[in-house]
């Protein structure tokens, strides 16, 4: 896709990765697409680079717009390999160019390049840059979600470029919130909002809240908001940070998720009634079959359920390797206000349900106990067992949801 302006005078210069369904190993069925900024003014300025093998088209988007020569600073807001990696061909052409990051920023890109060549200014919040008609404002939000992050908010404009936060893996011809949700629906863009935040930023909640708190005390009107990946919110700003802020506020539904495996069926048997006394509780339910399902999208059901049980046998006295695996990415996204369980089969000694506890209880989740095994394969008294476990499940979970 060609340049194009986001307002009068800073053009998009990024490019759009149609193809890419694996991201690090998230599973990206949108595609996605690099962000970058080109900011005309008398110091032409560039906003963050792209993944190096996008380099060729984010030169060319550069110079249809202006002779890369000329640019005379980059600001880095983040150095992830995603939006950093093209920084050495744009010094190519650019020798002299000053670039602004943060101190983490510099530290981190120098393991990557010789920066000695490289005239790096080290920026903290609120240190500004005058380009000329318009001033930018730097504000650190290390951790968000990486030590080196930050924004650059441009004054004049009322631009705040976010870097990852507020952002999607999409690829899409329409590049504003407005023209997205006219070729598909609203709910459709919050989905990939979810999706990102749920997979990448679900830990950092807390620091979430006091920087969307920060950018107000600030004083900083958002007219706009320019991430590195995905649509640019344009129409609805807000809709976006409101999102934000429910999330990091840990909103969930009052529904269920049943996330599993299964060897040989039991554990899916125990599943289904399971799902029907929840339902017969009032409550939605989804089953989700690991095996059948990418990693990233169980933890977005997870994270869109106030409450989740847990199923998978027991294999060589542990977890099922797909259960413990889902579990493990769990911890590491450190989830917070959501009720599990865990259930399974077992042929012998039994053990994966009360490991999956175990995971659980070391994340400082809400547990509902006892769970739910069984010997080999369940019987009819044991699929009523099922249902009833269900059905306490459902009650339970309505009762913590009210309490959040
Ligand atoms: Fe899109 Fe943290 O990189």
């Amino acid at each position: 896709m060609k340049a194009f302006a986001i307002k009068e005078g800073i053009y998009w210069v990024g490019a759009i990765d149609w193809a890419v369904r694996d991201f690090h190993g998230y599973e990206t069925p949108r595609g996605t697409s690099y962000n970058n900024y080109l900011i005309i003014d008398e110091e032409i300025t560039l906003i963050d680079t792209v993944k190096h093998d996008f380099s060729a088209i984010t030169i060319d988007n550069i110079r249809s717009v202006v002779d890369p020569s000329r640019i005379k600073n980059v600001v880095i807001n983040h150095i992830e390999n995603d939006h950093a990696t093209s920084l050495d061909r744009i010094m190519e052409f650019a020798p002299d160019a000053a670039i602004y990051m943060t101190d983490k920023g510099k530290k981190g890109i120098e393991r990557f390049y010789d920066i000695s060549r490289w005239d790096i200014r080290v920026v903290k919040t609120n240190d500004t840059l005058r380009i000329g008609k318009r001033t930018l404002r730097f504000i650190e939000t290390s951790m968000l979600h990486w030590p080196d992050s930050m924004f650059t908010y441009c004054h004049e404009d009322k631009v705040l470029f976010s870097q990852d936060a507020f952002g999607q893996h999409i690829a899409s011809s329409g590049r504003f919130d407005d023209q997205y949700i006219a070729h598909t629906s609203q709910a459709e863009l919050d989905d990939a909002v979810i999706d990102y935040y749920a997979n990448i930023l679900m830990p950092f909640g807390q620091l979430i809240k006091s920087k969307i708190a920060e950018l107000g005390k600030l004083g900083l009107e958002i007219g706009m908001i320019a991430p590195d990946h995905g649509i640019i919110w344009r129409s609805d700003p807000n809709r976006v940070l409101s999102l934000y802020q429910e999330m990091a506020g840990g909103k969930a539904e009052l529904s269920a998720t049943i996330i599993y495996d299964t060897m040989w069926q039991s554990t899916a048997l125990m599943a289904n009634p399971i799902a029907e006394g929840i339902m017969d509780e009032g409550i939605t339910c989804e089953i989700v079959k690991l095996r059948a399902t990418p990693m990233s999208v169980a933890i977005k059901k997870f994270w869109k359920s106030r409450g989740t049980l847990i199923g998978g046998p027991t294999l060589n006295n542990i977890m099922y390797p797909t259960v413990a695996e889902f579990l493990t990415h769990l911890r590491g996204l450190r989830p917070k206000n959501r009720l599990v369980g865990a259930f399974g089969s077992y042929g012998w000694g039994g053990g994966a349900v009360k490991e999956a506890y175990e995971e659980c209880k070391r994340m400082g989740l809400e547990i509902f106990e006892p769970g739910m095994q069984l010997l080999y394969r369940p019987s009819p008294e044991d699929e009523t067992a099922c249902y009833n476990f269900g059905r306490e499940f459902a009650k339970r979970l309505k009762e913590y949801h009210a309490t959040i």
